[in-house]
């Protein structure tokens, strides 16, 4: 077995077949995920809220990215990395842009970027990607522009579904690989999949696209609480690790654990 390409994607896009991607952000998820046959992973900036803690993705570095990044990458064989460049590392022109994937690709040694933004981030797309570095990109909601957009809302809705459709063009032209479509109504998703050669990766965008991405401690329920619309929870993981934890601390006060078997 040999590592996901993007032309792979493509041919799958042309046979019709669908895949998952998910988000991973250490060694272990990603061998999981790797082993399991998830042909996409990505490091996404969502690694602010999901491993550092902050409110947004706004705060997150490249410095605090990428050795995430190269975690991901040596823990798997397989899986297609990308990895999500941060707000503030691509905004300021195609220059910026590409010094940035550059490092990502150098210092992370993932197989590709993602980027946010449609029709005004084209430059930076055509110039990541006239490098010789693939470029996912990531329109519809975009939560690094969460304060224009006035919060986590779907985009796309009535009108503005051209404007979605213009964005999907113009990073397809610009030489994006694939593109999430992220919070869009199912229909627009399914416009914008008929109508791009690429592939949509799509979270909150419904059934029609040709891939399908969550962040992996939404789907495995390692985040409890109030989670958006979109997401499935396939495990428990949050309510097994409590288990685990308090059955570990009541052995320990109960004088369980160790047992001889685990003396030297
Ligand atoms: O950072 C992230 O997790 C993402 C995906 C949800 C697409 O950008
Ligand atoms: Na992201």
């Amino acid at each position: 077995t040999r590592r996901v390409r993007t032309r792979d994607l493509i041919a799958a896009k042309e046979r019709g077949e669908r895949w998952a991607m998910l988000t991973s952000y250490d060694q272990y998820t990603a061998s999981i995920f790797d082993q399991a046959g998830i042909p996409v992973l990505l490091v996404g900036d969502s690694a602010a809220n999901n491993v550092f803690g902050y409110e947004t993705t706004l705060p997150v570095t490249a410095e605090e990215l990428l050795p995430l990044v190269r975690a991901v990458v040596r823990a798997t064989k397989q899986s297609l990395v990308v990895g999500d460049l941060p707000f503030g590392s691509y905004e300021e022109g195609p220059a910026q842009a590409l010094r940035t994937a550059v490092r990502f690709m150098k210092e992370g040694g993932c197989h590709a970027v993602k980027l946010e933004g449609g029709r005004r981030c084209a430059a930076q797309i055509e110039a990541i990607n006239g490098a010789g570095i693939p470029v996912m990109a990531h329109i519809g909601f975009t939560p690094q522009s969460e304060h224009t957009l006035g919060g986590y809302r779907v985009q796309g809705r009535g009108e503005a579904a051209e404007e979605v459709l213009a964005d999907a063009r113009a990073v397809a032209d610009a030489g994006a690989f694939a593109v999430v479509l992220e919070m869009v109504p199912g229909e627009v998703a399914k416009r914008v999949t008929a109508e791009l050669a690429i592939p949509t990766v799509g979270i909150g965008a419904g059934p029609d696209t040709d891939g399908q991405v969550l962040v992996w401690q939404d789907m495995a329920g390692l985040r409890t609480g109030r989670a958006p619309r979109f997401v499935k929870r396939y495990a428990d993981l949050a309510g097994a690790l409590t288990d685990a934890t308090r059955r570990f601390a009541d052995e320990v006060r109960g004088g369980e654990f160790p047992a001889a078997e685990h003396t030297f």
